[in-house]
């Protein structure tokens, strides 16, 4: 639908990505390039719109990342916000601003909108029991949580969300869960809290949605809302024992901090006023359509918690639109960040540098808009090959070759029209409008393929007309052909910008064209005669089989270190809880081996003679099956002097060496650094 005159104005966001790695394909297939499509399709038809993006900061997924690498979690979030900002760039993502969750005004925004609510008495304050560590003292919140999905059995569920089966969960659902942390069981501590009251809601959101939105919405994105909202909505808690995030504007909280999911749709809110003092006309008039853009892992809490959210505030106006993509798989299997199993966008670059376009092309032709879709390298290829170069390009660079070789350069006049020619302008006059109508309407594959059957009804006029083999008889028919193209080619510089914005800024620059509006595409002579074409610039170029082979073995061999990984026995869980104090009565030493030598009779035994730095003394080991007696003497290593003697072949064992011992049964030497003398302590 057409709705440029029913809105004053456009507000549209994209999922704001966690800085915890970089971007991949599918999020630009998910989310951004659609939107970005859509807002430059906008700006074509003058609209007044904002495109809100940026990182978000929060949340554990960015505390166990900074945890695991032994920094800060604004080192991890700095780090990821520059990349992810640069590729955005680099692909052409025409945000307006791009900002992140961890600027000032942010906090100050998210937790202004905590504390009208809190004022307003919307939240309910429970005491509830949580999951706790008790080895380190940290209440585990989502992340930090895993165990065995109660819906699908899947062993490493989140405790926020199982992500084998997609359902959303709490972490007292998990069977066997383990603490992130230490591995350890944890236990289950009192801690208090503040609920959305979200079944309050419900009948709110069954007429908003289910009656309000049953035609607009895509079926997709209905049919998850319905399915949450049938289900029964329970309170969900917004705020988290953490100390990463925005601080609980309230007394008392200390500690405490707003859940990511509260905090990072009002980042778009932030976003706004750190662009524009004029912000509150993009999120507080009626006039104004807001539409977010997102993958479909985010439909409920756009679509559900959000809007309840920006209901209970009270002040500002809901989503018209939420047009959530499914899932771009690769080569047949889900994209995974921990698998490594994902075309990276600063990596694609790398190695197809100046092919922004290509990659927007083919995500947009295989873009998951109804269902999840697969990405092939193969298909990428062949995408490139045969429809950009071989099509758009082909078409384009023989309208500006032909004219150049005989016009010099100059757009020829239009003689007398045959009919075919007459059926290609009214052709070409219909296509505006109906790539306009998939766009308003969210069907951006479909806008996208009009715009190729643009290019292949030129493609289809230049070879059918063969003006090449008629300017030495009839130089003017040929004038009248190239004019045509050239209507043709300028007319595809307005509706594929969108879509291929680097590629058709240079169509435009070698047509010498002034700046125009997407009405202009619906005008047939927009390319006057006489007027100066520059030289053509090369669009798009084959891409060799060479270079798809490149990809699909780099693939190959994540494959293969991934099951490589997956052989490899697991890890032993962590063992039971002890106290300090019985730990310190073990008395473990630096020590030396001084001899070692096989136990007669036995495969595994050697005997060893250690100074422990208190006095020499014999120890006997099992790990004859991995070390030569001869190799291991002079060895540093870690000895625990007070275990209780034992009689081993009848050699008196007087303590015991440490060892880590590989989840594969494999042993090697716990051995202390360089600088520890025979005898340290080990504590
Ligand atoms: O799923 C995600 O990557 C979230 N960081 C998206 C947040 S969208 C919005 F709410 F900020
Ligand atoms: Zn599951």
């Amino acid at each position: 639908m057409n709705d440029l005159n029913k809105f004053k104005r456009y507000t549209v966001t994209s999922a704001l990505p966690y800085a915890n790695g970089p971007i991949h394909i599918g999020h630009l297939a998910g989310v951004y390039v659609p939107a970005d499509i859509y807002v430059r399709f906008l700006r074509l038809n003058d609209a007044d719109v904002i495109f809100l993006g940026g990182s978000d900061e929060h949340g554990v997924p960015i505390t166990i990342k900074a945890l695991r690498e032994g920094v800060s979690p604004q080192d991890i979030v700095d780090r990821y916000h520059q990349i992810i900002k640069k590729s955005f760039e680099d692909f052409g993502i025409s945000f307006d601003i791009y900002s992140r969750t961890s600027n000032p005004i942010h906090h100050e925004t998210a937790s202004a909108f905590f504390r009208k609510m809190y004022d307003a008495g919307q939240f309910i304050e429970k005491v509830s029991q949580q999951y706790y560590d008790e080895s380190t003292g940290h209440f585990l919140a989502d992340r930090y949580i895993t165990g065995t999905c109660p819906h699908c059995g899947y062993d490493r569920a989140y405790g926020d969300q199982c992500e084998k089966c997609g359902t959303s969960l709490n972490a007292t659902d998990l069977i066997n869960p383990k603490s992130v942390l230490s591995g350890n069981l944890p236990v289950l501590k009192e801690t208090r809290h503040w609920f959305l009251p979200l079944d309050q809601y419900e009948p709110w959101l069954r007429e908003w949605i289910i009656e309000g939105h049953k035609d607009d919405w895509k079926p997709n994105v209905y049919g998850q809302c319905k399915s949450w909202i049938d289900q029964g909505l329970q309170p969900r808690a917004v705020t988290r024992d953490l100390d990463w995030g925005v601080k609980v504007p309230v007394e008392g909280a200390e500690g405490k901090v707003l859940y990511v999911w509260f905090d990072a749709p009002i980042g778009y809110i932030s976003a706004t006023r750190e662009l524009t003092p004029d912000w509150e006309k993009y999120w507080k008039d009626k006039e104004t359509k807001l539409v977010h853009f997102i993958g479909k892992d985010n439909i409920v809490f756009h679509c559900i918690i959000f809007p309840a959210m920006l209901k209970g505030e009270g002040s500002y106006i809901l989503p018209e639109n939420v047009p959530a993509n499914e899932f771009l798989n690769l080569e047949g299997e889900k994209i995974s960040t921990s698998r490594n199993w994902a075309v990276w966008l600063h990596e694609y670059l790398e190695d197809f540098p100046g092919k922004q376009d290509v990659l927007r092309y083919v995500l947009t032709s295989a873009a998951p808009e109804t269902k999840d879709n697969d990405f092939t390298w193969k298909d990428f290829q062949a995408r490139n090959n045969s429809e950009l170069v071989a099509i758009l390009g082909n078409f384009i660079n023989r309208t500006i070759v032909l004219t150049h070789k005989y016009f010099g350069g100059k757009v020829p006049e239009q003689g007398i029209l045959t009919d075919s020619d007459k059926l290609t302008l009214e052709g070409m006059g219909q296509f505006p409008d109906r790539i306009a109508k998939s766009l308003h309407g969210f069907r951006f594959r479909e806008g996208l393929s009009e715009m190729m059957n643009l290019a292949r009804l030129g493609n289809k006029y230049l070879t059918d007309n063969e003006p090449w083999k008629q300017f030495s008889s009839d130089p003017g028919r040929v004038a009248t052909i190239l004019n045509i193209s050239l209507q043709i080619c300028a007319q595809l510089t307005i509706v594929g910008e969108p879509f291929l914005p680097f590629s058709m800024k240079k169509v435009r620059q070698t047509l010498n064209l002034s700046p125009y509006k997407w009405q202009d595409a619906s005008r047939l002579d927009w390319m006057k005669p006489g007027h100066q074409l520059n030289q053509p610039e090369l669009l798009f170029e084959k891409i060799e089989d060479a270079a798809i082979e490149k990809q699909i073995q780099k693939l190959m061999a994540t494959k293969a270190a991934n099951e490589a990984l997956q052989q490899k026995v697991p890890v032993k869980p962590g063992k039971e809880t002890v106290q300090y104090d019985d730990f310190s009565k073990m008395d473990i030493r630096v020590g030396t081996i001084l001899e070692a030598e096989k136990v007669p009779k036995t495969d595994k035994l050697l005997k060893l003679r250690i100074d422990t730095g208190i006095d020499q003394r014999t120890v006997v080991s099992g790990i004859a099956g991995y070390f030569k007696p001869t190799e291991i003497i002079g060895k540093r290593v870690c000895i625990l002097v007070n275990l209780a003697p034992r009689k081993l072949k009848g050699i008196d064992s007087q303590g015991m060496i440490l060892m880590a011992e590989n989840p594969d049964g494999t042993l090697n030497f716990v051995t202390p650094d360089e600088g520890s003398v025979n005898g340290a302590d080990i504590k």
